[in-house]
């Protein structure tokens, strides 16, 4: 029976609102026991002390690019930088070429994930055919081949009618429709927030408002169709308020926040980087803290990296022309772990965030250190200084608005079903 010991953390286990010194054991790959002091001689030693031991990290949101652009990401490199990053499981979008639409394409995502990726890969499916919007996948066979989710994410679905019938038939297969909140009538030509710093910048500006009527309307139509609407990378206080005021009256609605729309503000867009430039853009300071504020109280319910991976060449353009789109997997820890030193978010609702409550939301077994859960774990050193250089990391692309930052909290392990498939002084080990 192969064994593991994670010895002397601090594991944080939101799932049974465990906080405190503690050891685990993993047995065939599988959470055996979290006690205070656990005697296993023969297993394998994981050292933690100083780190904290938590389930490992689960994003709902990440572009992979494979099949069809792995010159910009692919499973396998994706996959790593997850690893790297404390990710143990990642929702990939559909928006690939070709499209994730059919049971094929899905089927061809979790084959090359079985081979190639360290961390688990769960596909999101297309909502409707190559995301135009207008005939809707065969939803059963996708969930059947594996899809966990439906998404057009990159585009919204703008036709009302389209997206009740969405709503519906995702709720017959039991799966959450996470959708990409933006009015596109509204959006235009718009490349970054709409305010002041537009005005200065000279840039064709995104209104709040895109956002707030697109999830307006699609609360709505959760409502009358009792379908599980999933608000992917909310960026506006609007958006926090009409989720929050949903979740009262009892509608399905969960939320995510990107790391970057919970510390960044479109002040960053001023020197015309195209590294600050993706869709939904960064926010004023009111839609940050509203962001924090909902995530702290419980109305959004997961962190999303949204990692969206372009070339250097496509980012080295004007800003008007650059895709939009920032890398995240690799930095989404030491970044929020800011929101815990600044006294928003406690150790618990932090790790919730990345791990149980994600789990809830795409309903998966993963994200905590129970008993006979998978042992997906990710233990990190919440003081270690280091700095991300992405030539450095493990993603194929470049694009990242904290590339020469120091950053403050590192991974140090890794482990994917009792396996450790990255260590930071070993790099990815597996596969
Ligand atoms: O910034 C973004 N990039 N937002 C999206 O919704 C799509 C994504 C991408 O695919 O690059």
């Amino acid at each position: 029976m192969a064994r593991v010991l994670i010895r002397g953390g601090r594991v944080i286990d939101p799932a049974v609102e465990r906080d405190e010194r503690a050891d685990v054991l993993i047995e065939d790959g599988r959470i055996a026991a979290v006690d205070a002091s656990i005697d296993a001689r023969d297993a394998e030693m994981v050292d933690a002390s100083g780190c904290w031991v938590t389930p490992g990290f689960i994003d709902l949101h990440a572009h992979l690019r494979e099949p069809g652009q792995e010159y910009k990401e692919d499973i396998a490199s994706g996959g790593s930088a997850g690893a790297a990053g404390g990710f143990t499981s990642i929702c990939c979008m559909a928006n690939t070429d070709p499209v994730n639409d059919d049971p094929s394409v899905t089927e061809y995502i979790l084959d090359r994930a079985r081979n190639e990726s360290p961390v688990k890969i769960l596909p999101v499916a297309a909502a409707t055919k190559g995301l135009k919007g207008e005939i809707m996948t065969e939803m059963a066979a996708l969930v059947e081949a594996g899809a966990v989710a439906f998404s057009d994410d990159g585009r919204t679905i703008m036709d009302s009618d389209m997206q009740r019938r969405v709503l519906e038939y995702s709720k017959m297969v039991g799966r959450p429709i996470s959708v990409h909140a933006e009015d596109l009538s509204l959006v235009r030509d718009g490349v970054v927030n709409e305010g002041p710093v537009s005005t200065k910048l000279g840039l064709p500006g995104n209104p709040a408002a895109a956002e707030t009527i697109n999830v307006s309307r699609d609360v709505h139509l959760a409502e009358i169709t009792g379908g599980h609407l999933h608000v992917g990378h909310v960026s506006t206080g609007g958006a926090v308020a009409l989720i929050r005021e949903a979740r009262a009256r009892g509608i399905h609605v969960t939320g995510e926040v990107t790391p970057h729309h919970l510390t960044l503000t479109d002040a960053e867009t001023m020197g015309y980087d195209t590294n600050t430039k993706m869709a939904p853009p960064l926010r004023g300071p009111a839609d940050v803290e509203a962001c924090i504020v909902g995530l702290a109280d419980g109305t959004l319910d997961a962190i999303a990296t949204d990692h969206a991976p372009h070339a250097v060449h496509e980012k080295e353009v004007e800003f008007t022309e650059a895709p939009p789109g920032v890398l995240g997997l690799e930095t989404a820890l030491p970044v929020v772990l800011q929101l815990v030193r600044d006294g928003r978010l406690t150790p618990m609702q932090l790790i919730a965030a990345l791990t149980f409550r994600p789990a809830k939301v795409f309903q998966l077994e993963t994200g905590r250190l129970t008993r006979g859960a998978p042992a997906d774990v990710a233990i990190f050193d919440p003081e270690r200084r280091w700095t991300y250089d992405t030539t450095k990391g493990y993603s194929k692309s470049r694009n990242s608005p904290w590339n020469g930052k120091e950053m403050i909290g590192r991974v140090v392990t890794t482990l994917v079903d009792g396996e450790v498939v990255f260590h930071v002084d070993r790099g990815v080990l597996h596969p």
